[in-house]
């Protein structure tokens, strides 16, 4: 009898410690997947090649460890200094364009181990008493990051503010600049959406899309309509031109960063000379936000904020074939200038 219950103590003791080393191998692998080199997708060829770059393995573990406690303002001065953690310049910007995608492509390159978002949106170049505070200011809103590591921060007014391109050039003139775009009728739908779900919130009424967007005098697209104006993005992008080089830009497919995101940002990986670290592992469709969410490791993902795809209204079909012909060459020459062409109509 004892011996009986002595072999079954035993045989429960082996599938228990089966399972627990089982698990441990699985979880092993998965966070495995994030430090491995994954294949590139056909890329650009106007792209030069990553360079060969080490990126310690450790950095991931601190992305959610470490540096997330400081981020959180729970890490003491001894740990920062024994890290060699430091407050460093972005070395990239997304400039814009506002809704194109802006925060969703800030967090997923966010997911590269040797990247490190800042997490608020700045806006020291675009905002004059920001200005005015200083570049130690502006460093001092940075993030944590080790050395090795690229800060990126994000701030769309950038893109259409005057005064933004000579600032940036003065603070670092061959900073990496990120430009996502999407079908520019969508994108002013998306921006007046916007407004609006501001408006409502505050309980005030707003003009429906299609008086705003149309000249009521002339029947023409009102382009004194901002969300008209921003989605002329060779206007914008011209005056940027005269200060970096157009190979100083990526431009990043918003519409296609929705749909199938990891090659549009292994583009981006490869425009930041990173190596590709970014899988299919760590982006995965749910299919209640309709949209990617992001997989840091098998205990911690998210999804963008509810904010971020909302229901548009619908709009007269006229208005929207309107604005589509007036957009149609300022897109050509976007597409000339950037040697990036989309199914725009
Ligand atoms: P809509 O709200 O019009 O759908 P921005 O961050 O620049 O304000 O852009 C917001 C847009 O990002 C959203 O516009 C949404 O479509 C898009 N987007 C792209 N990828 C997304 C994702 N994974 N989750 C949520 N929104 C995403």
């Amino acid at each position: 009898m004892l011996f009986k219950q002595q072999a079954l103590l035993r045989q429960k003791l082996f599938v228990l410690g089966s399972l627990a080393i089982g698990s441990v191998l699985y979880l092993v692998a998965r966070v495995g997947t994030l430090d491995r080199l994954q294949p590139i997708c056909p890329v650009d060829s106007r792209l030069s090649a990553p360079e060969p770059e080490q990126i310690p393995l450790r950095t991931l573990q601190f992305k959610r460890g470490l540096l997330h406690e400081i981020r959180k303002g729970n890490a003491t001065k001894e740990q920062i200094r024994l890290h060699n953690l430091v407050q460093q310049l972005p070395q990239a910007i997304i400039i814009g364009v506002r809704k194109g995608g802006t925060r969703a492509l800030l967090e997923m390159l966010n997911l590269h181990p040797a990247v490190v978002k800042a997490s608020q949106e700045i806006h020291f170049f675009d905002n004059d008493q920001n200005y005015a505070r200083g570049i130690d200011w502006y460093r001092g809103k940075m993030p944590f990051s080790f050395p090795h590591q690229i800060t990126i921060e994000k701030s769309p007014a950038y893109f259409i503010t005057e005064e933004v391109p000579e600032r940036i050039f003065k603070m670092n003139s061959s900073i990496k600049l990120l430009i996502i775009v999407r079908e520019p009728t969508t994108r002013a739908v998306s921006d007046y959406t916007q407004v609006l779900e501001g408006k409502e919130r505050k309980n005030k009424t707003y003009h429906k899309f299609e008086k705003l967007v149309i000249d009521t005098n002339t029947c023409e697209v009102n382009t004194k309509y901002k969300a008209v104006r921003t989605s002329i993005y060779t206007k914008h992008l011209e005056r940027w031109l005269k200060y970096f080089p157009v190979e100083q830009f990526h431009i990043v497919d918003g519409d296609r960063l929705i749909t199938d995101p990891l090659p549009e940002l292994q583009l981006v990986e490869r425009f930041l000379n990173l190596p590709s670290r970014i899988s299919q592992y760590n982006l995965y469709f749910n299919a209640t936000r309709g949209f990617y969410c992001l997989r840091f490791n098998i205990v911690f993902n998210k999804c963008l904020a509810g904010s971020k795809g909302r229901t548009h209204p619908e709009v007269d079909p006229s208005v929207v074939t309107k604005l589509q012909k007036f957009f149609h060459p300022f897109n050509q020459k976007f597409y000339q200038i950037t040697g990036r062409t989309f199914n725009w109509p």
